[in-house]
């Protein structure tokens, strides 16, 4: 059995984060789906329209996910590996590089986003 983690906010959900999940789900039987509670994304001065409880019971319902955990900081991934046994830790390609320290861990994979779609992106068009 493979296991699976991604780590991101998925506020207002689109299809390009469900493009990542379907993927990081093909690489493996299990997936985990570490979310970015509200405190942390203040710390990456990140605001999102839905609260972690709403954005939790999104990604729970999502069928390639099968666990969501709370992201709390910037240093647990090293004890989330190991506390979940994972095997492969997978980002979008935005994040190509940055988390490359836990290939001592585990896999690293970095996937190619879905291009023209970002929450942040649609947040902006609304506001105009
Ligand atoms: N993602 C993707 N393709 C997109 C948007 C996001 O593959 N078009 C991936 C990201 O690379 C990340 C995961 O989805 O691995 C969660 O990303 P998140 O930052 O929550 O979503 P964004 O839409 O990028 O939000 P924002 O614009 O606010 O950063």
């Amino acid at each position: 059995m493979k296991r699976v983690i991604t780590y991101g906010t998925y506020d207002l959900l689109h299809h390009g984060h469900i493009r990542l999940l379907q993927r990081a789900k093909d690489l493996g039987d299990y997936l985990v789906v570490a979310l970015s509670t509200d405190p942390f994304n203040a710390i990456k001065h990140k605001s999102s329209l839905y609260k972690y409880k709403e954005r939790k019971i999104i990604v729970e319902s999502i069928r390639y996910v099968d666990l969501v955990i709370p992201e709390k900081n910037w240093n647990q991934k090293i004890s989330d590996v190991k506390k979940y046994s994972i095997d492969i830790f997978v980002m979008g390609s935005d994040w190509t590089g940055e988390f490359d320290f836990l290939k001592e861990y585990c896999e690293v994979i970095y996937l190619p986003r879905t291009p023209e779609i970002s929450t942040s992106g649609t947040i902006r068009r609304l506001r105009k």
